[in-house]
């Protein structure tokens, strides 16, 4: 029987610290001889965006009209299915994104048919922790929002992710990436992908 590689989703609000645990666990698998792929879905999308000459940076994304997001998505679900075959995967993305227009999912059934994953995980942490991250971060756009409306993307998150867990079967899985704890997240991580 052939062996199908693990595909996990990492997601979480904009500044939470998905890829700052990712790598963490990424470091300590290594160590373990157990092999993972790391993608960004974002990157993915930003690639075909930047060609077509629709986003500066990939902050500008969730700013794009609805049609062209969703078809940025299927081009970056596309993209990730073909080169991971039946690697262990991680792919870094979102559960939702914040767009004008409202909610927009991050893993509508046409990402999640291409994706398949074993596990949704949900990287979170208190909202003012969230808020000042994204103050601090001075390298990205981040949109400009308070504690109150970061606890409702959160909350959106885990209901859609319920949805997730519905259609492909997967399992939904909570990591916090508390303020000094980051190497609790990780463990957490970590436990998830051995
Ligand atoms: P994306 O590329 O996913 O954004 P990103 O760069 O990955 O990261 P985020 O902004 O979400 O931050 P993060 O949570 O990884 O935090 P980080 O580790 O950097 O997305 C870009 C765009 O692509 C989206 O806006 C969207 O338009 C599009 N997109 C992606 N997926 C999509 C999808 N499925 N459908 C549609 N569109 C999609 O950490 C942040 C800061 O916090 C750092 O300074 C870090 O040092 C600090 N920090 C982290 N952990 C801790 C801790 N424990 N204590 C203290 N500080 C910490």
């Amino acid at each position: 029987m052939i062996e199908l590689g693990k595909k996990v989703v990492v997601t979480g609000v904009p500044g939470v610290g998905k890829t700052t645990v990712i790598n963490g666990a990424m470091e300590r698998l290594a160590a373990e001889d157990i092999a993972y792929k790391a993608v960004n879905f974002g990157t993915f999308m930003f690639e075909v965006a930047q060609k077509e000459n629709l986003a500066a940076d990939r902050d500008e994304m969730r700013r794009l009209d609805k049609a062209v997001q969703k078809r940025l998505q299927q081009a970056a679900a596309s993209g990730i299915a073909a080169m991971s075959g039946d690697a262990n995967i991680i792919v870094d993305t979102h559960s939702s994104v914040k767009t004008p227009a409202g909610f927009l999912a991050g893993l509508p059934e046409w990402v999640l048919r291409e994706l398949m994953p074993d596990i949704v995980v949900l990287v979170e942490t208190d909202p003012d922790q969230i808020l000042m991250r994204r103050l601090s971060d001075a390298s990205r756009t981040r949109d400009m929002e308070g504690s109150r409306a970061i606890a409702e993307h959160q909350e959106f998150n885990r209901a859609v992710s319920a949805a997730y867990a519905m259609y492909s079967g997967c399992t939904v899985r909570i990591v916090r990436n508390e303020n000094f704890l980051l190497e609790q997240g990780i463990d957490d991580l970590v436990s998830v992908l051995r």
